[in-house]
């Protein structure tokens, strides 16, 4: 049960979280795009609690470690590849180029002040929630817990606590199975032709325009369902709990269905949707106007 008190930090540290991703001016780095991972640390808050409900493990560690897993991320940049190889940090885990903010907080200075440049985000993320939660009052035993639990949604084992498998499996869901991981699947892909047609000196809104279905069919038809049905060998028998485990799974179905319920042959356009209430293949096509830089949710935005 959480305290009154505790609600208003939790609140406070939403906000923080939130302006600290404004932070940074890049649209896209690696397999995100600047909104993208406010969107996904509300998702992973919501999942991984409910993991843990189920699970058993502790829900205010959960809470907190959810929300403030990825408050570093926007310092990791594209992974360092020396001779064709990832580079290793002292603890096998990959380095990632650093990208530095172009305005400064709070969470930035506290960076600056730990010297955490060069960790990967979930030992600075650990690091600073620590600190942050430490200035609101918390004790040693909560801010350390919540640090390990951060520290495991990237690097999970044995010894990591329930709550930290609760937090793994909710980030290692959202961002890889079910309509969460498929509109990430699509606007990555979008972003990918983008960059190869620009590259080309041509416009891919050009192309789109003329070969919808072209581009549609064999994306709706065969890449996702390939690709969805090979979350239940790549990913769902990595999960840490059977909670995780089960829901993974139901996400995979979900998504079998909606792609299955898609019809994108015979009235996909750029501008129109469907009015017949089936799913249409223009919800795939935000794409098309929004792709450089999609919004964060309004969901979210009406209830922060
Ligand atoms: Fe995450």
């Amino acid at each position: 049960m959480m305290a009154i008190g505790e609600a208003a930090v939790l609140a406070e540290l939403e906000g923080l979280v939130r302006s600290t991703y404004q932070l940074w001016d890049e649209v896209w780095v690696g397999f995100s795009w600047r909104n993208y991972t406010f969107d996904h640390v509300q998702r992973v808050r919501a999942l991984a609690r409910a993991l843990a409900r189920r699970e058993g493990a502790d829900d205010r560690v959960v809470e907190f470690a959810g929300l403030l897993h990825d408050l570093t991320k926007p310092y990791d940049g594209e992974i360092v590849v020396r001779d064709g190889k990832r580079v290793l940090d002292e603890s096998g885990f990959w380095r990632n180029e650093l990208v530095a903010p172009s305005r400064h907080n709070r969470v930035t200075r506290l960076y600056d002040q730990l010297g955490l440049a060069g960790t990967v985000h979930h030992v600075s993320g650990g690091q600073i929630a620590t600190a942050l939660l430490a200035e609101n009052g918390f004790d040693e035993d909560f801010c350390a817990a919540v640090r390990e639990c951060i520290e495991a949604h990237l690097k999970m084992g044995p010894e990591s606590s329930p709550a930290g498998r609760c937090l793994y499996d909710a980030d290692t869901i959202d961002a890889n199975i079910g309509l969460p991981a498929f509109y990430r699947n699509i606007q990555i892909t979008m972003n990918r032709m983008e960059k190869d047609y620009s590259r080309r000196g041509e416009a891919l809104n050009a192309y789109l325009a003329e070969n919808l279905e072209t581009f549609l069919n064999p994306y709706l038809r065969e890449r996702i369902p390939s690709w969805n049905a090979g979350k239940r060998d790549d990913f769902i028998p990595k999960l840490a709990t059977a909670a995780g485990r089960e829901v993974a799974a139901e996400r995979v179905d979900q998504l079998d269905r909606v792609v299955r319920a898609c019809r994108p042959s015979s009235t996909a356009t750029l501008s129109t949707s469907r009015t017949d209430g089936s799913p249409s293949c223009a919800t795939c096509l935000p794409t098309a106007t929004t792709r450089a830089s999609p919004p964060t949710s309004s969901i979210w935005q009406a209830s922060g």
